[in-house]
């Protein structure tokens, strides 16, 4: 064998006789035992809470340890206090430290080291920074512990440290636990359950790895108390849903989980040219950049008609291809983008600079408090009056924003897109892929409106016809308000910005007369005061 590279200690360590798991005292469950059984390269062992995950990591990585001398292991969770409550739980609790394979524990460094060479190093990695300091070196089993919970970025680079230097020792692959839900479900979600179709089969992916996933439930856990079960039957229906059912297609940390395939997307038709045209930009290199555009009909509402999404593409290549996009007589009012573009880099020139140099004139989008930009894309997202389309489909209401169904990542990232998990859990986690909503709102947020301002002022047109003021052969609905505001009879509409208020402020804004509650529930103020 390979003594003499493991030192002393390895020449003089022999195997444990019988099954590891045996002399561990550790009994698998029937799932933890086709978690341990599977080959596959990449194997996520996912779904309800408490169905005994980080129990099985734990016991693998022992097992692999022992099985493989010399093998290093990195076991990760994102915060330090998640490490100790979890896997360094399980590791001195049902696994005694692995004392009775003679491993010894190093509780300043972390790690797990056996007689044989081979090493658990115990880390936290919450941001690329964290997992750039002292986890050089390599791997050739990764560990994650609630995976969606670690940012996908911090995933990718650590999966980069994958890697043996010797021939003796094999690359293992990747093990890891996720419940539904943080900044990686997104991207855990298509790659272990949409394209395993929740587990039905492992596939290949293009780098040769073989993916798996493995449905964990809370009822595959004996060991379980029944009062856990009980509380995670009284959560709320959606925390549930994730929780206990498992379930992936909702999360609780859902951002706008009233986005809907069925009401927001459309397919692509010509729009009509008199619609105003709006481009919206995030700058990324390394992390994604994007380019929305939007038309605005004549009720306000934002049909986002085309989407440019890529990495490693210098901002001179992307104002030409922003411009190669667009028709020949395609006239954009405002490009809207990310005010951090006017940022000078030293000697660099700043990134809109170069934007103008190549044919693209960009207006800071001035976004604004993050919450309130969402809070108007959730405006934007609610019902309104029905637009033609959706009208001749017999539809009443239909929502402010439609998207053409060729906006892939658009939709996907804005129905991924999580809420923040620490700080206000109003805003969305900014760890998650946010770069195509961010475009969103900071191209709403400068235009206004939203599906509120649009009822009330549908809902005064009306009342305005029930008492005669305006002749009721004018077409009822916002479009009929545009028209009618902009004649002389109806006199300009107030306009309204939607603010957000504690509760308290809010029963106080009631009685008071700036302020006008939408149907949707968003305060309303006017503006300018009166
Ligand atoms: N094979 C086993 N033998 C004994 N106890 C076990 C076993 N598997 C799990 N348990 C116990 O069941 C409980 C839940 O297990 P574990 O923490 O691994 O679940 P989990 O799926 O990681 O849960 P969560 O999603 O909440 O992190 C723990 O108390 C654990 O010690
Ligand atoms: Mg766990």
């Amino acid at each position: 064998m390979t003594a003499a590279v493991l030192g002393l200690a390895a020449a003089e360590w022999e195997a444990p006789a019988g099954d590891v798991f045996d002399r561990l005292g550790y009994v698998p469950t029937p799932k933890q035992r086709v978690f341990h059984d599977a080959a596959e390269f990449d194997v996520l062992f996912g779904g309800s809470s408490g169905g005994g995950k980080s129990v099985a990591l734990v016991g693998h990585a022992i097992r692999e340890c022992v099985r493989y001398p010399g093998l290093r292991v990195g076991a990760f969770r994102r915060t330090y206090p998640e490490l100790k409550e979890s896997l360094l739980t399980e590791l001195s609790t049902t696994f005694g430290y692995g004392q009775a394979l003679g491993a010894s524990w190093n509780g300043n460094e972390y790690e797990l080291r056996f007689p044989n060479g081979s090493l658990v190093m115990f880390r936290y990695a919450e941001t690329l920074k964290d997992a750039t300091r002292r986890q050089g070196g390599q791997y050739q089993l990764l560990i994650f512990d609630e995976r969606t919970l670690t940012p996908p970025d911090v995933v990718s680079f650590l999966e980069s440290r994958l890697r043996s230097g010797r021939a003796d020792i094999p690359v293992l692959g990747i093990r890891s636990s996720a419940n539904p839900g943080g900044s990686g479900h997104g991207s855990v979600k298509k790659r272990y359950i949409t394209a395993t179709n929740y587990g039905e089969r492992t596939y290949k992916d293009e780098r040769g790895r073989t993916v798996r996933f493995i449905p964990s439930k809370l009822e595959d856990n004996p060991h379980v108390n029944a009062e856990y079960a009980a509380d995670l039957m009284a959560l709320p229906e959606q925390l549930r849903a994730a929780f206990l059912d498992g379930n992936w297609d909702v999360f609780a940390g859902q951002m706008f989980p009233e986005l809907s395939r069925e009401r927001h997307v459309v397919e692509p038709s010509a729009l009509p040219p008199s619609w105003r045209r709006f481009t919206s930009t995030d700058w990324g290199f390394s992390n994604p950049f994007g380019t929305l555009w939007a038309a605005i009909d004549e009720d306000g509402r934002a049909w986002f008609y085309r989407e440019l999404y890529g990495t490693q593409i210098g901002e001179a290549d992307q104002a030409r291809r922003i411009l190669a996009a667009e028709g020949p007589g395609e006239r954009i009012s405002v490009r809207y983008a990310d005010d951090a573009m006017w940022a000078t880099r030293g000697d660099a020139k700043a990134i809109s600079t170069v934007y103008r140099e190549n044919g693209v004139h960009l207006t800071p989008a001035n976004k604004g408090a993050r919450v309130t930009g969402w809070q108007r894309v959730r405006t934007y997202l609610a019902e309104g009056p029905a637009c033609l389309h959706h009208r001749a489909a017999g539809w009443e209401t239909c929502p402010m924003l439609h998207m053409f169904s060729t906006l892939k990542d658009f939709y996907r990232t804005l129905s991924d897109l999580p809420h923040a998990v620490r700080g206000d859990v109003e805003d969305a986690d900014s760890d998650g892929e946010d770069h195509l909503p961010d475009c969103a709102r900071y191209l709403l947020i400068n235009i206004g409106g939203g599906s509120a301002e649009q009822w009330l002022a549908w809902a005064r047109r009306k009342a305005a016809i029930a008492t005669g003021e305006i002749p009721p052969e004018l077409p009822a609905g916002p479009a009929a308000v545009a028209a009618s505001a902009s004649g002389a009879e109806a006199g300009p509409e107030p306009a309204l910005e939607g603010v957000l208020l504690s509760p308290a402020e809010a029963r106080k804004a009631a009685r008071d007369q700036r302020f006008r509650e939408s149907p949707d529930g968003v305060m309303l103020r006017y503006l300018g005061g009166g």
